[in-house]
């Protein structure tokens, strides 16, 4: 009797890891797994780790009596080699959905290549593939946003604080003396924005000097680095700083801070992201603004067409452009709607 049962449960457990091996079966049985491997660039970018932390609390909202969600989070820490081999790790783990976050964005070809050898669809996120690449198998997507509308609305921001303040000024000279940090070299929304932001604050009839730049690829302690240089460049004559992203706007500001700079000698500061200490120093009136790079819609999105793919429901209720792209706007933050923000 007990043996017979034992055989039993042995059939049983067999069965259903027979049904577990392809997408197909699995919605047959009712029972879908939907395994997720995220690859990520570096997980100490504050907004991709922000972004993930979202992209697993949405997806793991899909769980339900038949449904289970796993997320395997990977970080290649700067590296392309490292993310190749971790995607196929990922693949060979069992994974039947991919959320790539490249680290070199024009070089995705090996986790193409990979993922359409074992019929793995890829959305890949935030680091934006060329558009020849996202056509090199159907089994390919981007979530993101409208790099353009970010540097717009930080140059509409930028110009309205300083209309109203006529104090930005210090030199009175009728021009605002500025410096841009920006983001990695190469990267859709460090070129765009760097551009974008500019172009409208020209627009919008600001005058404009352009003191320096410095490339502190997205992040906060390189950001101090090259501004604590600039200031001792051009001592007391920077009145704006435009930065790439939230963290270097606020590595910016720790420039100032450890030189113990005071109100009078110190510039206004904009960034972008919205991330979560970035909110706070528009709270703190540190920072004058910044633009909401929306990573909750965007994880949400992911979870999405996550679903979709995996459970072969099909993609119709999903919104594309060009039929494999989802970009999420961008919005003004200012300290009149940061309280909108705050979770
Ligand atoms: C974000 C940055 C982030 C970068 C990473 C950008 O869209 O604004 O904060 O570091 O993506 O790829
Ligand atoms: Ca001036």
């Amino acid at each position: 009797m007990r043996g017979r049962k034992v055989l039993a449960l042995t059939a049983a457990v067999l069965a259903s890891m027979l049904v577990l091996t392809s997408c197909k079966e699995q919605q047959s049985s009712g029972n879908l797994r939907i395994q997720v491997g995220v690859a990520s660039y570096n997980q100490g970018d504050t907004f991709i780790s922000e972004l993930v932390r979202s992209f697993k609390e949405q997806l793991s909202q899909y769980e339900s009596d038949e449904i289970t969600t796993t997320v395997t989070v990977k970080d290649a820490a700067g590296v392309q080699r490292t993310q190749d081999d971790q995607v196929e790790e990922l693949i060979d783990s069992g994974c039947n959905v991919l959320c790539v976050n490249l680290v070199d964005r024009t070089d995705p070809s090996e986790i193409i290549d990979l993922a359409r050898e074992n019929d793995v669809p890829i959305i890949f996120f935030n680091r934006e593939p060329v558009a020849e690449d996202l056509m090199q198998w159907s089994g390919l997507y981007y979530v993101g946003a409208y790099a353009e509308q970010s540097g717009e609305i930080q140059g509409e921001l930028a110009a309205d604080i300083i209309r109203d303040n006529s104090s930005i000024d210090r030199n009175k000279d009728g021009k605002i003396q500025y410096v841009v940090l920006e983001g990695e070299a190469g990267h859709q929304d460090a070129i765009i924005r760097t551009e974008k932001v500019v172009d409208t604050l020209r627009n919008q009839g600001i005058k404009l000097e352009k003191l320096s730049y410095g490339i502190a690829n997205w992040n906060r302690a390189q950001a101090e680095n090259r501004m604590t240089q600039m200031i001792g460049q051009y001592p007391n004559k920077i009145e704006l700083v435009l930065a790439n992203n939230d963290d270097m706007a606020l590595g910016a500001i720790d420039a100032y801070d450890k030189l113990n700079l005071t109100e009078s000698s110190r510039p206004v500061f904009f960034g972008i992201d919205g991330t979560d200490e970035g909110l706070q120093a528009i709270v703190d009136e540190k920072m004058s603004g910044t633009v909401y790079n929306d990573k909750e819609g965007q994880a949400g999105a992911m979870a999405q067409l996550a679903m979709a793919l995996v459970s072969g429901e099909g993609l119709d209720g999903i919104d594309f452009e060009n039929e494999k792209y989802i970009y999420l706007p961008y919005q003004k933050i200012s300290p009149d709607n940061v309280e909108e923000f705050l979770r």
